[in-house]
């Protein structure tokens, strides 16, 4: 059986061959005990990078950003947070665990979150109700198609919120997506915030990492709270060697996957298999398409792809999400076409002229 085309996250991607390299001659100690001088350089890396004072090194994006709304907040208080973002939608409910906050979620419009949306929901604590503490922002959007975070309306935020008094935290998985396809430096998006978290492990195609940046103070409280999470690992240079590599090599080549999402684009709008998506809309590597009204029984057109050698995901109620990255090229994205095409004329839905 040939190999399925894996369209369905930044994810899956596998290490490159410089990787394993790498692995095999970091120099390597034991990390909870600071002595691993391979991560020690990728934590001052992305700290330079992204224009923090320090960064830590997490083994997945969800225990960065959990540690980080635990490490701005106190119990009982609140975050502001995108109805639609990651940490509300897929971080299985954790802040309530980890930071005893609770949620207070505002619906994003156009692919983000705006000022004049968040300032009227920050409360201040009274005998009723909890103090907002925190404002976590999203960039690129994972739920909303791969959608870029105007840099204006961040400053906006990070202003707004320093009037306040409230800090901004910002799940960054992909930001070096965003700083490819808009030319603005990571940097200039993560000084809109207070932490930026970004991840290695996705278009950047490490096995395993995530980074957490920001004021030394937190950083330091962050490494507690890794430690408390039963995330401190030890030789974990072997796994920095990878991030060191994803970030000396690995970010110019976002812009192909980039690319490859624009064609894919085309031809899943010609197929007829989704409503059309707007093509100025899809900006980096994520699609996110409604299946078309004609099909009947959404949830089974997933299943339908994959017996054809598309691996898809499936977005409930009617959606399906395809990330184009390292591992799928030009070639497996014409294949991709050929098989959503087909697909489309197999489920009865008709192709459209665009
Ligand atoms: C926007 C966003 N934030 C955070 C994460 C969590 O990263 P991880 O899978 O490494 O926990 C993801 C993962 O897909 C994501 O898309």
């Amino acid at each position: 059986m040939t190999t399925p085309l894996d369209f369905r996250s930044d994810t899956v991607t596998t290490p490159t061959p410089a990787m394993y390299d790498a692995m095999r001659s970091a120099p390597l100690g034991d990390d909870v005990l600071g002595h691993d001088p391979t991560v020690q350089r990728l934590e001052d890396e992305t700290a330079a990078l992204l224009g923090k004072p320090a960064a830590l090194f997490f083994p997945s994006g969800t225990m960065a950003n959990q540690a980080a709304v635990r490490a701005h907040t106190h119990e009982g208080g609140e975050i502001l947070l995108g109805l639609k973002s990651h940490i509300f939608n897929f971080e299985v409910g954790g802040v309530g665990l980890h930071a005893r906050v609770q949620t207070n979620t505002v619906t994003e419009r156009e692919g983000y979150l705006h000022w004049e949306d968040l300032e009227p929901r920050i409360r201040q604590e009274t005998a009723h109700s909890p103090a907002t503490q925190l404002i976590c922002l999203e960039n690129t959007h994972n739920l909303l198609g791969g959608r870029l975070f105007p840099i204006e309306e961040m400053r906006k935020i990070a202003d707004g919120a320093a009037r306040y008094g409230l800090s901004v935290h910002l799940d960054g998985a992909r930001l070096f997506n965003a700083a490819i396809a808009s030319g603005i430096p990571a940097k200039e998006y993560a000084a809109c915030a207070t932490t930026v978290m970004t991840c290695l492990s996705k278009g950047l195609c490490s096995p395993v990492g995530s980074m957490l940046a920001g004021p030394e103070e937190l950083i330091v409280r962050a490494r507690r709270i890794r430690k408390a999470f039963g995330g401190g690992l030890r030789q974990a240079g072997i796994l920095a060697a990878c991030g060191l590599v994803s970030i000396h090599e690995m970010i110019d080549r976002l812009a192909e996957d980039h690319a490859n999402a624009r064609r894919l684009v085309a031809g899943l709008n010609a197929s007829g298999l989704v409503v059309p998506l707007d093509l100025a809309t899809v900006q980096t590597n994520i699609l996110v398409a409604e299946l078309a009204p004609g099909i009947a029984d959404p949830a089974t057109v997933p299943d339908f792809l994959a017996e054809r050698g598309l691996l898809v995901t499936s977005f409930p109620p009617r959606s399906i999400r395809l990330c184009t990255h390292k591992d799928v090229d030009a070639t497996s994205v014409e294949a991709a076409i050929d098989i959503l095409t087909n697909a489309a004329v197999s489920l009865g839905v008709t192709p459209v002229s665009v």
